[in-house]
């Protein structure tokens, strides 16, 4: 069985004191929202909270995770940080191919796939974004678009015990709409197809898909349960301690085996 994670992805969000604040009261509620129960938790907060926050959630099962790196290991790359500088501040995932990345950023397949390789053959764990806008799945796209953007930045040599998979449709990111149960199982199987057509599928059936796009303490139950669907990645309700953590509890094996 796949252990369920909730990443949430703090964006451009937290100064120091502010992130010490959200961080301790996600320390102190962790152990009653988890109930025991096997749960991976994130927090990619803006990189130069890295090394503070890695001192903040040491000594708590909380995992550190980074928003971004630049693919070459060092250079003249004014503003970019490298994963071995990533390493150097303890943490251990990076958010790779964000819609916002894409769109704002100009990030495309190629630049994306020596990402995803630089990040792995670090040894950490690459949580690799796809999504379809909402023009690609109103044309039917949808499918065509998630295997592109699959097939040009995957391959068969990468170390995909250390890959995480999140689908965001670009549309339910940050608007309050969100997949319905059905769109999402729909996507998160047709990827998991798609990851046993480059990996095999013993690796696939390993691999973890997370849902993203505006999850909610309100809605989170009903995706977390879903066959395909393996955690969240979480945007706007990961800022307040109370919905990232009614997040965290929705996930609990629990209510995955009652749906
Ligand atoms: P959202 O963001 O939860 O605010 O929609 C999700 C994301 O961009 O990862």
């Amino acid at each position: 069985m796949r252990t369920p994670l909730i990443a949430g992805n703090w964006k451009m969000h937290k100064t120091l004191p502010e992130a010490r604040a959200l961080v301790q009261a996600i320390r102190d509620g962790l152990p009653a929202a988890t109930g025991g129960a096997n749960v991976d938790v994130l927090i990619c907060p803006p990189a130069q909270l890295l090394f503070p926050m890695a001192k903040a959630v040491a000594g708590s099962p909380i995992l550190l995770g980074a928003q971004n790196a630049h693919e070459e290991p060092q250079g003249a790359f004014t503003g970019e940080i490298s994963v071995p500088m990533l390493v150097d501040t303890g943490c251990t995932h990076v958010v790779i191919g964000h819609s916002e990345r894409r769109q704002l950023f100009g990030e495309g397949s190629e630049r994306l796939a020596k990402k995803v390789r630089a990040v792995l053959s670090a040894g950490l764990t690459c949580v690799y974004c796809v999504g379809e806008t909402l023009a690609e799945r109103e044309s039917g796209k949808t499918q065509d678009v998630l295997s592109k953007q699959c097939s040009e930045v995957l391959s068969r040599d990468m170390n995909a015990d250390r890959l995480v998979i999140a689908y965001e449709p670009v549309w339910a990111i940050g608007t309050g709409k969100t997949a319905t149960p059905q769109q999402a199982q729909e996507a998160h199987a047709f990827l998991r197809s798609r990851l046993s057509g480059i990996f095999g599928a013993t690796v696939s059936e390993r691999i973890r898909i997370l849902y993203g796009g505006s999850v909610k303490p309100g809605n989170a139950a009903g995706l977390l349960a879903l066959e395909d669907v393996d955690g969240a990645l979480v945007g706007g309700a990961c800022l307040e301690a109370g919905d990232f953590l009614a997040i965290i509890s929705a996930s609990r094996a629990p209510a995955r085996a009652n749906a």
